[in-house]
């Protein structure tokens, strides 16, 4: 059955009980697609037990980025757990349970070599943002692995930096990307484009290739 946590508590509590057993992590902000689906069957074969996170991260979000209309879907994602036979998810039940301390709490800032390019340099505070949710949510979880997709080639090599520089005990996998046969990655984020956008969009990656 899957275990629905709302709680720090309730998730350092579950945790505690299942500790000598294998944990693989997910971590999502939900709107769950095949993409998010095939990083929980992998933990599901290699771990014991697998945990999903649903949380839309405000600190990583720009000021004028779509933090308000970010797709959030939960019943549907709950019924995609369920059907995956998920162990536990962890849906904090509040912003505050995240960041207690509101604005002022303690962030972690991962290297300017890593931030300042690509993405980076149109998302000032971004992968702050993300370096921050993803130690906490570490912490804790307190997982053996935790998944996160090839997609998000920048997040990944922050995140990879960041439990290395901070000796956390966990194996980061990186896991291939999922694409739509037209050869556009999968992504919450995809239903905000309209038919032509979204044939300009597949277009991008027949040209890399
Ligand atoms: O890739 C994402 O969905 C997010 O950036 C993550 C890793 C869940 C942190 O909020």
């Amino acid at each position: 059955m899957l275990k629905i946590l709302r709680t720090r508590k309730a998730l350092q509590a579950w945790r505690k009980r299942e500790l000598k057993r294998t944990l693989g992590f997910v971590p999502t902000m939900g709107a769950l697609h095949e993409g998010h689906l095939s990083l929980m069957r992998r933990s599901k074969k290699e771990n014991a037990l697998t945990l999903v996170s649903i949380f839309v991260n405000p600190t990583q979000f720009g000021p004028k980025e779509d933090f308000r209309k970010y797709p959030r879907r939960e019943r549907e994602d709950l019924k995609l757990l369920r059907s995956l036979k998920v162990d536990a998810v962890f849906l904090p039940k509040s912003i505050r349970e995240i960041y207690p301390e509101g604005e002022s709490g303690t962030r972690i800032v991962p290297p300017a070599s890593l931030t300042e390019i690509l993405e980076g340099q149109f998302r000032p505070g971004h992968f702050t943002g993300v370096a921050t949710v993803v130690t906490k949510l570490l912490m804790l979880s307190r997982p053996t692995r935790s998944y996160f997709g090839k997609k998000d080639f920048q997040q990944l090599q922050v995140i990879e930096a960041l439990a290395n520089d901070l000796f956390l005990d966990v194996e980061i996998v990186p896991c291939e990307t999922k694409r739509a046969p037209s050869g556009l990655a999968l992504s919450s984020r995809n239903q905000y484009l309209d038919p032509e956008a979204r044939t300009r969009a597949a277009s991008l990656s027949a040209i890399l290739k």
